[in-house]
């Protein structure tokens, strides 16, 4: 089809301007942009943090974006091979801190590392 999908995955706590550069970089390596939230749960259980904003909020604010086709939720780290085929995935594309972490999804779909947008996190604007 003429369609290029992307995803992408992340907690999107507060959502601030490194995320919406990402979401915007992302989208444009394709015609169509996916986004997997974590969720509350996977956040706490593997992430060993959780965010200041209820999932439900966090899909609220990404859903919200021009730029944003399909929202799911993340809720474990391998689901990423049976989304990139269940939702026929062109590129997956993730920022540089996840540099190579990613690289063996290349048998299945493009796998981009974006850089980061610098002095900005959820960390930083959470203060913890
Ligand atoms: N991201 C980015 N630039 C930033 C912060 C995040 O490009 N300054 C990207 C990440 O690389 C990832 C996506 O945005 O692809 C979601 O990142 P997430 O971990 O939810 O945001 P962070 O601000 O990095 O959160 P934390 O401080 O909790 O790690």
């Amino acid at each position: 089809s003429l369609m290029i999908k992307v995803i992408t995955y992340g907690t999107f706590d507060t959502f601030h301007y490194g995320h919406f550069f990402l979401l915007e970089r992302a989208k444009a390596l394709g015609t169509h942009l996916s986004v997997c939230i974590s969720t509350d749960e996977f956040n706490i259980q593997e992430k060993g943090k959780s965010a200041k904003l209820n999932f439900v909020d966090r899909v609220r604010i990404i859903k919200s974006l021009n730029i944003v086709d399909d929202v799911y939720a993340e809720k474990s780290w391998d689901q990423k091979i049976q989304d990139i085929l269940k939702y026929n995935i062109n590129v997956f594309a993730i920022g540089d801190d996840w540099e190579g972490k990613f690289d063996y999804l290349k048998s299945y779909c493009d796998v981009v590392y974006i850089p980061r947008t610098k002095h900005v996190s959820s960390t930083l604007i959470r203060g913890y």
